[in-house]
Formats: structure tokens, sequence, C-alpha cells
């Protein structure tokens, strides 16, 4: 015995619907060893045909599509909880996630889900806040500087703790297009690796 403590990692399980470019920030900061307190063990997808999902695959991470009625949302949540009762899942990402979870489903998670929103939140966050028209609104009132924030989700949309922020200077000639790229580029894929590892490291 060398006396060596073995410590667990903390497994996350990161929810997808679209592109999955934070994701792909989470699996190479993994991979470079800047989140050594965490290790993503599942990626789970309401979109049949989200690129995150290939991007899971390509990492050999398991990567599941559930579909999400929304007529019967509980049974989403109800295969949700058990695949991450499997694979002992102690932390959750929201990585682009476009659904809403209940707040039945957040309190299996306590202080245990993130959800990274493309702008300096209170401001252009809440209900109809999300995606590209965050970044059209932006635009629309003029605002010099936006942003990111990663948050502690609660059953409030946008409404739980606030993790890290970042600003980012929104430019004359920006479209939403070219604002949403920045946005992401200088402070999502950032923010959510390092918020990630310090609430993994605070779990440990
Ligand atoms: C990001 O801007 C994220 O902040 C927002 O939706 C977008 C998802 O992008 N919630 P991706 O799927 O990670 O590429």
């Amino acid at each position: 015995m060398t006396g060596q403590r073995v410590t667990r990692k903390a497994q996350i399980a990161v929810l997808v619907s679209g592109g999955g470019t934070n994701l792909q920030a989470l699996i190479n900061e993994e991979k470079l060893g800047h989140i050594p307190h965490g290790h993503i063990a599942l990626v789970i997808s309401n979109k049949k045909d989200a690129l995150a999902l290939k991007r899971a695959e390509k990492a050999e991470i398991p990567a599941i599509y559930i579909k999400r009625d929304r007529k019967n949302p509980k049974d989403f949540e109800e295969k949700l909880l058990k695949l991450m009762a499997e694979k002992e899942i102690d932390m959750v990402v929201l990585a682009g996630f476009l659904s809403i979870l209940s707040a039945d489903f957040i309190r299996h998670f306590p202080n245990r889900i993130v959800n990274i929103h493309p702008s300096l939140i209170p401001a252009f966050s809440g209900p109809g806040y999300y995606g590209i028209k965050v970044h059209e609104k932006v635009l629309e009132r003029g605002v010099k500087l936006t942003g990111a924030t990663v948050h502690l989700v609660n059953e409030i949309t946008d409404g739980g703790k606030i993790l890290l922020q970042k600003a980012v200077k929104v430019l004359e000639d920006d479209s939403p297009e070219s604002l949403q790229k920045r946005v992401m580029e200088e402070a999502e894929w950032v923010l959510l690796p390092q918020a990630v590892e310090n609430l993994a490291k605070e779990i440990g």
C-alpha cells in the first residue's frame, strides 16, 4: 500500500439539443486534463439528429437520444433519471439543452445542475430568451456589452445562483449570428469547463 487516496471523479451527464459546441469544449478540456475532478459519463439529447450526439460518439462517450413528448414530459424525465442512476451521475450540465426540466427532476440534483446562458443574467434571460433570440434582443436594445453566464439551475428559468460570468463587446456591425459566435468563442467555451471543474471539485 502506498497510502495514496483514491478519489472518485464526479460523474457528469451532459444534456444537449443541438450543435453541441459547448459539449465539445467540455470534451476537449477533459482530454487536456483541465477537468481533473470530473468525467463526462453520459450525453443525452432530446433531439434525434443533434450533432452533439455524434460528437459524443466520436469521443466514445455513451450518447443516447430520448424522445420528449410535449404531452408527456414526465416520461422523458423518468427515463433520464433511470439512466442517470445506472451511471451513478453526480452532476448534470445543460449545454444548449432547449427544454425546461420540472421542479421534480431538479429536486433530484439540488445545486448539482448547471446551465450556460448566452447573456449577462439577469439581462436578456428568462422565458423566451434562448438560442439566437437572445442575441437578436441584445442587438435590438443596442447594448454595448453582452456575454455569457453559468448558473445553477433551480425551478425559476435562468434564476439560479450565478457561478461565472464573462463580458463580450457588441460591435457596430454585428449580426445575431456573428454575435452568437463571438459570445460562444470568447465566453461560453471558456466559462463552462471552468464552472464544471469547480463544481466537480466541490462535490469530490
Ligand atoms: C449556446 O449559445 C448556449 O448558450 C445556448 O444554446 C447554444 C447552444 O450551442 N443555451 P451548442 O449546442 O453548445 O453549440
